[in-house]
């Protein structure tokens, strides 16, 4: 019996198995506004097998985009847009629809990937805003340091986009505290210089995300999970460690939040993630048995079996895949049948049955 198609309830949500596409930006949006991209995309995805789809880094407000490309929750036709498409997703599809909302802080102001990835120059940039005025590399925006007065509007605008997210309907809202987004550049020391109550102690700067996460949790429905992304290591001496990503764990499930995702670097330009399969999932072993809160791993899953060797052997209680699924958007399926597993299926593609995909262990039998 595979534990990776075995179901799991969080919250008030029954899932069909542990898998879940992890959020992936488009930069197809067009100020903040879903287009048809997002409808074949999302659309594809929403029929992989995974029992969880989580939509791409959503901005809850407009220069808290990465890009000019980046989807929002920051106003009415944004809402509107996206209705349309997670509306599409629901009657075509046959995963549940969570979505990561975000602020990407000094990572601000970039350039879509295709067009270099680093910071806008001619093409209408902005002024981007971070804990302290330290710019995440070299010839980045320098940001301006957050006042309070800033910190509450963020906070309040992670609150009115999770609202809107609500009346979409989507099933589960994870919080983007990853990445060297504007929640982990609060958190970790390499990028937080403040003195006042939100910088120095790990007590001080954890304080943005949890009072982000307080915020939230009312307006999303108990039986809803709320949920969090966060930073399993910065891969640096001098920034954070899973012994902060278990003290934070910690403290996001005494606010109420059903889960976290464990992720990890990004932190700086110059900071490079390892390269092995599977780099974070010691430190999802660590956070899953100390914090007690159901954990999510993400980073190098590629495999079935490596999938499968992870929750069977009590390392996370899900697992969250990225670009195996881009390479191959029916990698639900494809496992279910390496594991000899059921997965839920369109009506329309039920023909196409688990032994349309010869197992490579069958394959070596015959
Ligand atoms: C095209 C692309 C877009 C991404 N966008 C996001 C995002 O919106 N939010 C996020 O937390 N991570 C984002 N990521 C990171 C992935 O969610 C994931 O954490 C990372 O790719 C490692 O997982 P993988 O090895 O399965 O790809 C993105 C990755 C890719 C490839």
């Amino acid at each position: 019996m595979s534990k990776l198609f075995s179901p799991i309830k969080l919250a008030g949500l029954e899932l069909a198995n542990r898998v879940m596409i992890a959020p992936m930006c488009q930069y197809s949006a067009e100020d903040g506004c879903m287009t048809d991209w997002h409808m074949t995309h999302l659309g594809m995805l929403a029929n992989s097998g995974a029992a969880m789809l989580v939509v791409e880094a959503t901005h809850v407000e407009r220069h808290g985009r990465i890009t000019h490309g980046c989807a929002g929750l920051y106003s009415d036709a944004n809402e509107a847009a996206m209705e349309r498409v997670i509306r599409h997703c629901r009657r075509i599809g046959t995963a549940k629809m969570g979505i990561q909302i975000a602020h990407a802080g000094r990572k601000a102001s970039a350039q879509r990937p295709w067009e270099g990835g680093g910071p806008l120059k001619a093409d209408d940039p902005w002024q981007t805003i971070a804990p302290s005025a330290i710019p995440f590399g070299e010839g980045w925006h320098i940001p301006r340091a957050m006042t309070l007065d800033d910190i509450v509007r963020v906070r309040d605008a992670f609150v009115e986009s999770a609202k809107r997210a609500m009346r979409i309907g989507f099933d589960l809202i994870e919080l983007h505290y990853a990445h060297g987004y504007l929640a982990h550049s609060f958190l970790s020391p390499v990028s937080n210089k403040r003195t006042d109550q939100y910088g120095g102690s790990l007590e001080n700067r954890m304080r943005f995300g949890l009072e982000i996460a307080r915020a939230v949790r009312p307006v999303v429905p108990k039986g809803i999970p709320l949920g969090a992304r966060i930073t399993g290591s910065d891969w640096r001496d001098d920034g954070l460690t899973a012994d902060d990503a278990v003290t934070y764990s910690k403290a996001l499930k005494q606010e109420g939040l059903d889960f976290v995702d464990i992720s990890s670097g990004g932190i700086t330009a110059d900071t490079r993630n390892p390269a092995g399969l599977g780099y974070n999932v010691p430190i999802a072993e660590r956070v899953k048995r100390e914090a007690g809160i159901v954990t999510r791993v993400v980073g190098l899953i590629v495999t079935p079996e490596q999938a499968e060797a992870v929750i069977a052997e009590g390392k996370a209680d899900m697992v969250a895949l990225a670009r195996a699924m881009l390479n191959n958007p029916r990698w639900g399926w494809h496992a279910a049948a390496e594991l000899a597993a059921e997965v839920p299926r369109a009506n329309q593609y039920l023909r196409v049955g688990p032994k349309m995909w010869a197992p490579a262990a069958s394959r070596a039998r015959a």
